[in-house]
């Protein structure tokens, strides 16, 4: 039975930072109140003329030369995002698939908002031991200024804009051991995109999220979901190398990282310089930790991610990639 692995990751991360000390400015917050019920310092905002698609594209590009592959040598591309360019169509995965200059690709948008990344490891992994594709490559993309409300102080000091990818091809060993997606769409009014006035169509989508009943449903979720899964494949979390989990709040990240029993050095956190970019936040979080030597060839890592929906999930695999070379 052939086996798929994750041979790479990269990401891309704009330019442009926006500050807590910035949004003080804009809204009635403090850079105190959003440390303290957040972690976030700053985050990246995408310039007016990069759309999702652009940021994944970059990444994406990284990405496959990491893997030693060339474009034309991915036969499936999936896009998981929240923020895409267009609504409905066409996809930001056809708008990726353009710019790499692929023709003849499959190519499709999933909709699992923050749990978007998981859910295209479990995808790209069934493609692959299947021998339906060889090479998929898997884009986490966010631009989420496009949807934010700046006025709307919840929200606003959230979120940021950014993109990581990977490539998931076969293996002859079996380096992703487990991946478990999960939803409850009765919770869907929690969290989820408005247009911001219905009167008319051409107003735009707002995200919209009753941020404390979320809070307590993620941790409750995400902590019984990395229990579960490390049970399930006889792991103990102490075998673990690297926890790298959604970035949404660091109180979230935190108690997940206790009920785990995992030191700070085995926990990876960038929520403090990203904020929460959604399905792009695990593999942006990943590939720092590759760049900076944390993340290496076989090196056992635990993943989880909470969002709208809702969506939630965990996976274990190893890394199936070279070591970062600078
Ligand atoms: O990635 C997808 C999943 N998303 C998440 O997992 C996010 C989950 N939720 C959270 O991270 C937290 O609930 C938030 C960070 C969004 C909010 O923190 P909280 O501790 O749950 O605060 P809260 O919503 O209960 O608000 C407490 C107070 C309120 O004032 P009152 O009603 O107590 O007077 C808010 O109006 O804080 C106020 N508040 C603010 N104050 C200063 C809300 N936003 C701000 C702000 N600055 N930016």
């Amino acid at each position: 039975m052939p086996k798929a692995s994750l041979k790479s990751i990269a990401s891309y991360i704009p330019n442009k930072i926006l500050s807590n000390s910035d949004l003080e400015k804009m809204v009635d917050t403090t850079d105190e109140w959003i440390v303290k019920r957040t972690g976030i310092k700053e985050r990246r905002i995408a310039n007016d003329d990069e759309q999702a698609s652009d940021l994944g594209t970059k990444a994406a590009i990284k990405a496959v030369e990491r893997a030693n592959l060339k474009i034309e040598d991915i036969d499936a591309l999936l896009v998981a995002t929240l923020s895409p360019d267009y609504f409905t169509m066409p996809s930001t995965a056809c708008k990726i698939a353009a710019n790499l200059g692929l023709k003849d690709v499959t190519a499709f948008d999933v909709s699992a908002a923050c749990t978007g990344f998981i859910y295209l490891l479990e995808q790209a992994k069934a493609f692959v031991e299947s021998g339906l594709k060889k090479n998929v490559l898997i884009i986490g993309t966010e631009k989420t200024s496009s949807i934010i409300d700046y006025s709307d102080r919840s929200m606003c000091i959230l979120f940021g804009d950014g993109a990581g990818a990977g490539v998931i091809s076969l293996d002859d060993q079996n380096t992703i051991l487990d991946i478990h997606t999960a939803s409850n769409g009765n919770f869907g009014n929690l969290l989820m995109t408005q247009r911001a006035q219905k009167s008319s169509i051409c107003h735009p989508l707002i995200m919209q999220m009753k941020g404390n009943e979320v809070f307590k449903i993620a941790v409750q979720t995400l902590s019984n979901d990395v229990v579960n899964i490390l049970a399930k494949n006889n792991i103990d979390s102490k075998d673990i190398d690297l926890f790298i989990p959604h970035q949404a709040n660091l109180r979230i990240i935190k108690a997940v990282q206790e009920r785990l029993n995992l030191s700070d050095e085995k926990c990876v956190i960038t929520v403090h310089k990203y904020g929460n970019t959604s399905a792009a936040s695990i593999p942006m979080a990943m590939n720092d930790a590759y760049e900076e030597g944390r993340l290496k060839k076989g090196d056992l890592i635990l993943l989880d991610a909470f969002g709208g929906g809702f969506t939630w999930g965990s996976a274990l695999l190893k890394f199936g990639g070279e070591n970062y070379k600078q």
